[in-house]
């Protein structure tokens, strides 16, 4: 696809692959809107990402996703791409009683729900344009689960058996549909967990793995793995349990300790 002269929503845009996604974008002559919760990180986004503007919106809230999409129709009715890039990611320990019921699916209703219902909302507004896209944001661990992640890892594999339906289900519109699958990243959702975890994990800048998922966007490349994400595809084919062994190093420590 053409990546000039579009206009792109980006959600959770103020920080990591969002903002990269913004800033390369912006740079490239597209006009940006961000999203985000913390009003405080959207406004310090925008002072680096001239003629963006910037709504506060929460992706797990319906209410939000309604007011965004009002927004949007507003102020920006040329947004022709949607970039669902909003998530979180967490280590559960399944045995901890500390994770109640409710806490346990956030994952579910930011990264999962919410980018479905982003999806659901605006679709018939990217319908109407002469050409448009959505990309969604899942991950290598889309493949084969890291188990210290359970419930991300079930909301990426899930997002990404959505993505391919969705993709299918709008074969004769005029919409793309993008799947990003970043590897290890340099960014804070990487640095939540021990970085003991990460030994042997070969990590991505946020610049690299952003231009090279817009040189895949613009090859109309619509499964797009930046590094150890296409060889996680490929070792979850070729030898599933092997790798899953391997990723299953940091629980198996975390459970020896707790
Ligand atoms: N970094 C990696 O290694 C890696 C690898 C594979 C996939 N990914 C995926 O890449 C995407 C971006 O992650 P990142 O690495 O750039 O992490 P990040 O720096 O933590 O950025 C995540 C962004 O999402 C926003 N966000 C979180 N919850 C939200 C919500 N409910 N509504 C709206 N915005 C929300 C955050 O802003 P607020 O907190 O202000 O809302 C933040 O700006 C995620 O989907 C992640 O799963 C990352």
């Amino acid at each position: 696809m053409n990546l000039s002269n579009n206009t792109v929503l980006i959600t959770g845009g103020a920080s990591g692959i969002g903002f990269e996604l913004a800033r390369q974008l912006s740079a490239r002559g597209n006009k940006i809107v961000i999203t985000g919760r913390d009003q405080a990180r959207l406004d310090k986004a925008l002072q680096q990402l001239p003629d963006a503007d910037a709504v506060r919106s929460d992706v797990s809230s319906v209410k939000d996703i309604e007011l965004l999409f009002e927004r949007i129709a507003r102020d920006s009715p040329e947004t022709n791409v949607l970039i669902n890039n909003a998530g979180i990611m967490r280590d559960i320990n399944l045995h901890d009683d500390a994770v109640g019921v409710e806490d346990i699916t956030r994952e579910i209703d930011i990264n999962l729900s919410g980018t479905i219902r982003m999806v659901k909302k605006f679709l018939p507004h990217l319908k109407t344009k002469p050409a448009a896209a959505i990309v969604n944001v899942s991950s290598g661990l889309a493949f084969v689960p890291l188990p210290i992640s359970p419930v991300y890892c079930a909301t990426k594999a899930a997002l990404h058996s959505f993505t391919q339906s969705l993709r299918v289900q709008l074969q004769k519109t005029k919409v793309k549909v993008f799947e990003l699958a970043p590897p290890a990243t340099e960014t804070d959702l990487l640095r939540h967990g021990d970085p003991q975890d990460l030994k042997g994990v070969s990590i991505m800048s946020v610049e690299d793995m952003v231009s090279a998922a817009l040189k895949g966007m613009e090859k109309d490349q619509l499964e797009i793995r930046p590094g150890q994400a296409n060889q996680l595809k490929f070792m979850s084919r070729l030898a599933p349990e092997f790798i899953l062994k391997q990723l299953s190093r940091p629980v198996e420590r975390m459970l020896s300790n707790s």
